[in-house]
């Protein structure tokens, strides 16, 4: 099979990079909701199906396979998917061969339920089981529903090179963990995405090198908790009977991984999510502040500012732990960017541990934020041991608190860069205008300036002149 790639589709008049194999001649249509792992793992299954036949499309009503990977994490985010499946139906009817398939968390937590509550639905494939995928195509060909939904504690689709959807082509994903074991009480992701696994150093490097051979400006390195990163030679963590074994071994830690990774590819920016305050350490920080290349930005979500409720949530440190932490990232890195993710009116939540985490805001001061009301997610431990009490008025005004706050030190960041001069890595064309690109700097801020002979891909110095609430404004020096 000849392996071309052309640039072939437009969207919203922006040129997008997708691999289309000569001589596929099957119609993959592939939506993704919820985290980066998603999107990134529709890139797995796309590079999966397309030595089935299939070239992935954008236009729904010639697709022969429809799949939608689910997110889980909030009630909302399962509605959208069920809205999703609606159109899905209308479109069915203009095109009867196409089939459908559900695929990510929903399906995993689902699981045949989904075949009964959607009749749209012919097949239902968990987070693990993806390389099932020509299997279970084979038997939905035959007339059956077919459904995989087992996780699996070796799989991390190391192997499988992604075809990047949707690309800018300078921006990419690359997954370094998968699953995870930390059983936070209101988080569904365990159940969904299984125990947590690492994969092989030399299999992450291998695809930044593809990567940056088809001239990927910047990669993201992506888990649930990427801080907790180990690679000793594959399988779970509880194998290994006790730390000291670990230590003989020659573990690569996350830090290590991203030594190597910067060392190896000094001219691709470097950026990571998600960190976990509980794993994350200094010898992180300190390859950070070591490599120019590495981005100074960090999301270390927290939750929630009161030792109370982070225990309750089963978060493994404390406000003062958490605290600690931040000042030595601001000590070691000062001009490094900190966001959160925060969430309202946790079982049993009072107005006093809510001021505290007002105050964990105001102490912190983050560059970004995402904040969320709490959402009961059935099987998790807080739905089987704790009353979800607080009433949704009172999580929506406490939300509505927190974003106030979040969007007055957004904005006092982004003002600090005026009259500075940033190097911005151009990502493409502004949503607004088209007379100017748009890109971010090392701290993620976005930029938009007027273009003039730069292209895509180029790094450029541009000096700040202001900003909106959300959006650096500047010129090209
Ligand atoms: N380890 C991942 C967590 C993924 S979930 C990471 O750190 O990115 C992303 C965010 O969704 C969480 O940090 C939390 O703020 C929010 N979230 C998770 N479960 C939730 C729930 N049941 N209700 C509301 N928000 C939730
Ligand atoms: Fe969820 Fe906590 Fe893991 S938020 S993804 S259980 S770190």
């Amino acid at each position: 099979m000849s392996q071309d790639k052309v640039i072939v589709e437009k969207n919203q008049g922006q040129a997008l990079l997708t691999e289309q194999i000569k001589g596929n001649s099957k119609k993959l249509y592939i939506e993704s909701y919820g985290c980066a792992m998603n999107l990134n793992d529709s890139e797995i299954v796309a590079a999966i199906l397309s030595e089935q036949g299939y070239n992935t499309t954008h236009l729904i009503e010639e697709a022969d396979l429809v799949l939608v990977n689910t997110c889980s994490i909030r009630e909302k985010a399962e509605q959208t998917v069920r809205k999703r499946l609606e159109k899905y139906n209308a479109v069915k009817k203009i095109n009867p061969r196409m089939k459908v398939g559900v695929l990510g968390c929903m399906a995993e937590r689902l699981k045949e339920k989904f075949l009964e509550e959607e009749k749209i639905v012919d097949l239902v494939v968990g987070p693990d089981a993806y390389r099932d995928l020509p299997n279970l195509l084979e038997e939905v060909k035959t007339g059956r529903d077919a459904v995989n939904v087992l996780l699996s504690k070796e799989e991390t689709y190391g192997d499988v090179s992604p075809i990047r959807l949707n690309s800018n082509g300078v921006s990419a994903f690359v997954s370094i963990t998968r699953g995870c074991d930390n059983m936070c009480t209101f988080c569904v992701v365990p159940f969904t995405r299984g125990r947590e696994r690492s994969r092989e150093p030399k299999s992450i490097l291998e695809e930044i090198k593809k990567l940056s051979e088809q001239n990927y400006k910047e990669i993201t390195l992506l888990g649930q908790n990427v801080d907790s990163y180990l690679w000793y030679g594959g399988g779970l963590k509880k194998d290994f009977k006790n730390a000291s074994e670990i230590a003989q071994t020659t573990a690569i830690s996350f830090a290590e991984l991203l030594d190597m990774v910067a060392v190896t590819y000094p001219k691709i920016r470097i950026r990571f999510s998600t960190s976990n305050p509980q794993d994350m350490n200094l010898d992180v920080i300190y390859t950070m502040a070591k490599h120019e290349n590495i981005c100074n930005y960090i999301h270390l979500p927290v939750q929630s500012g009161s030792t109370s409720v982070l225990k309750r949530m089963n978060r493994q440190h404390t406000r003062d732990e958490y605290i600690e932490l931040i000042d030595n990232i601001k000590k070691i890195i000062p001009d490094c960017a900190l966001s959160q993710d925060m969430m309202t009116g946790f079982c049993g939540e009072t107005e006093e541990e809510h001021q505290e985490t007002l105050s964990l805001l105001e102490h912190v001061k983050y560059d970004f934020g995402f904040m969320f009301a709490y959402s009961e997610r059935p099987g998790t431990p807080a739905a089987k041991k704790m009353e979800d009490d607080i009433p949704l008025a009172i999580k929506k005004r406490r939300l509505a608190e927190i974003i106030v706050v979040q969007q007055k030190h957004s904005l006092y960041h982004l003002e600090q860069f005026v009259g500075k001069t940033v190097e911005i890595l151009i990502e493409g064309s502004s949503k607004k205008s088209d007379a100017h690109w748009k890109g971010r700097n090392s701290q993620n801020a976005v930029a938009v300036f007027p273009k003039g002979d730069e292209k895509i891909g180029d790094f450029v110095n541009v000096y700040i002149e202001e900003c909106t609430s959300a959006t650096l404004l500047g010129k090209r020096i």
